[in-house]
């Protein structure tokens, strides 16, 4: 095998871990919209990366595969490895909550880390614990997911990433449409707010 190396700034390869410590946040859908915008945007493949055991994201995709996004189940440290060091396309990995190994090492491979969460409660805690885990100089931006739009909940709740200087890259609006996973076409809506997102966490690109 000849030396393996990758230009910096090559647009043609990124990994976007999609990474939250707690459950049933967003992360799953946040993952398979990503990786439907992701289509086009790129010359490279789309890789759809399911690191999370409960293979919530394989069976979405089993369901209901999306054209041009490539899935791999890699729920362990090896097989996310694998992936994520290809060296062309935007892989979109999605993790299982919690800190395990497979979800350091994802976020130890991530060139921006998306991060959905909710409005409200104790989410600020969990966000900053999925951050210490993500290298320093990697950009990282939450996604505020099944928003109601217009309440003093979800104005405060940006506020309190704004000061803590974490930047939210996306709002998406609570919808029936999105809720109801691969039993329904992706959501013309949901496609729009994380094709936004996406832009976002690849602008940031070092
Ligand atoms: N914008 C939205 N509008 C309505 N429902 C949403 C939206 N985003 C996510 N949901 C719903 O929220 C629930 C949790 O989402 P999801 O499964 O993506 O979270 P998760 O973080 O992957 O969960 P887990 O930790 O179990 O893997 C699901 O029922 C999903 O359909
Ligand atoms: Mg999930």
């Amino acid at each position: 095998m000849g030396p393996k190396f990758r230009a910096v700034g090559d647009p043609t390869h990124m990994n976007i871990v999609v990474s939250n410590v707690k459950g049933g946040v967003g992360k799953t859908t946040t993952s398979v919209y990503l990786a439907a915008v992701a289509v086009g945007r790129n010359q490279g493949p789309v890789i759809l990366v399911d690191a999370d055991p409960q293979g919530s994201t394989a069976e979405w995709y089993d369901a209901d595969p999306i054209e041009g996004v490539e899935l791999v189940e890699g729920p362990s440290v090896r097989t996310v490895g694998k992936a994520m060091n290809r060296e062309d396309g935007i892989i979109v990995v999605d993790t299982p909550p919690g800190e395990g190994t497979v979800v350091q090492a994802a976020l130890s491979r991530a060139d921006a880390v998306v991060i959905p969460t909710r409005a409200g409660g104790v989410e600020p805690n969990r966000v900053v614990s999925t951050l210490g885990m993500t290298p320093r100089d990697i950009p990282a931006g939450v996604v505020i997911c099944s928003a109601r739009l217009g309440t003093n909940d979800l104005e405060a709740t940006v506020e309190w990433w704004t000061e803590l200087d974490v930047p939210v890259w996306g709002i998406v609006p609570e919808r029936v449409s999105i809720a109801s996973g691969p039993a329904a076409a992706l959501s013309s809506e949901g496609l729009e707010h994380y094709g936004k997102v996406l832009r976002k966490a690849m602008g940031k690109r070092r």
